[in-house]
């Protein structure tokens, strides 16, 4: 319940926290319930080739077991490692954090899901600095995101996610581009309202729905110091850039000069 001698804005602030909370938790939850399959699969491949290693003794079958035996061990690692990550909650601090690492990770995660739905992942993570970020939040920004993306290629389609360093504002530019539905002017001007949605509730793998993915994730940039901008055009697709200060920035917010350039009108920050 809430506390009476609390001001309204206190009042905000806690209910804001909690929300992302419970937000982590339920991402947490879809997880455990996509990667548990994956892990399966992985167990049921390391079981299949053991026992064939065990049945035939000759060479190049026993070298071909163990091959895919120690493929499906490191897939396996891959897989804990991304959850756990997650659930570790790693640190709730501003950090140096590498976000090729956590691009990679979130699609360790929803490699199984992206399959399923025939979107196709382009990544272009060049090396650039480490952001100062909170790797759990900015990962579930990013989860956000690519779900969106994969939500709106109903018949399957391309997605790119690719890193830039804008070294002119010490800041690295992190991309996820869909060739998706895109959304009309008003829509747009709608996304990051807490509770806009455009679905009918969440699809066949729990997701979608609520309308507080994108209103979170702005929250997350926001108390990075950071920026979220999107342009999206009708049937053409959607692009998200969030801009993080990078490592070597002397505050951890954008200096008041690292704007944007003018954004188009079919554009939102
Ligand atoms: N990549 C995208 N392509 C097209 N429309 C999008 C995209 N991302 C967001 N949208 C639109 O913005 C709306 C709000 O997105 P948001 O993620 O906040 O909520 P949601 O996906 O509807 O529900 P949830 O909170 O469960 O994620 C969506 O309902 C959709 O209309
Ligand atoms: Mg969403």
């Amino acid at each position: 319940m809430s506390d009476p001698t609390l001001s309204a804005e206190q009042q905000i602030k806690i209910l804001q926290e909690q929300l992302l909370h419970t937000q982590r938790l339920a991402a947490l939850g879809e997880l455990v319930g996509t990667t548990t399959h994956e892990f399966n699969n992985v167990l049921m491949t390391i079981l299949n080739y053991a026992k064939m290693g065990l049945r035939y003794s000759d060479d190049a079958t026993r070298e071909k077991a163990f091959q895919k035996i120690l493929a499906a061990s490191q897939r396996a690692t891959q897989i804990t490692n991304s959850v756990l990550g997650m659930a570790r909650n790693r640190s709730q601090q501003i950090e140096p954090t590498s976000l090729s690492t956590l691009v990679e990770e979130s699609l360790i995660l929803l490699e199984r899901e992206l399959n399923k739905y025939r979107i196709s992942v382009e990544t272009s993570l060049e090396d650039v600095p480490d952001v100062m970020a909170c790797g759990n939040q900015i990962q579930q920004v990013l989860m956000n995101l690519i779900i969106n993306a994969r939500q709106a290629m109903l018949e399957g389609g391309r997605l790119i996610i690719r890193l830039e360093h804008d070294s002119k504002n010490q800041a690295v530019n992190l991309i996820v581009r869909d060739f998706g539905s895109g959304m009309d002017p008003s829509t747009l001007q709608q996304i990051f309202d807490p509770f806009f949605t455009t679905k009918q509730g969440p699809d066949e793998t729990g997701k979608g729905g609520t309308g507080i993915g994108l209103s979170s994730c702005r929250d997350i940039i926001e108390q990075h110091g950071g920026k979220i901008r999107v342009e999206s055009s009708p049937g053409k697709g959607t692009c998200f850039t969030i801009k993080l200060p990078q490592v070597k920035s002397k505050s951890a917010g954008l200096s008041d000069s690292a704007k944007y350039a003018p954004i188009p009108s079919s554009s939102v920050a």
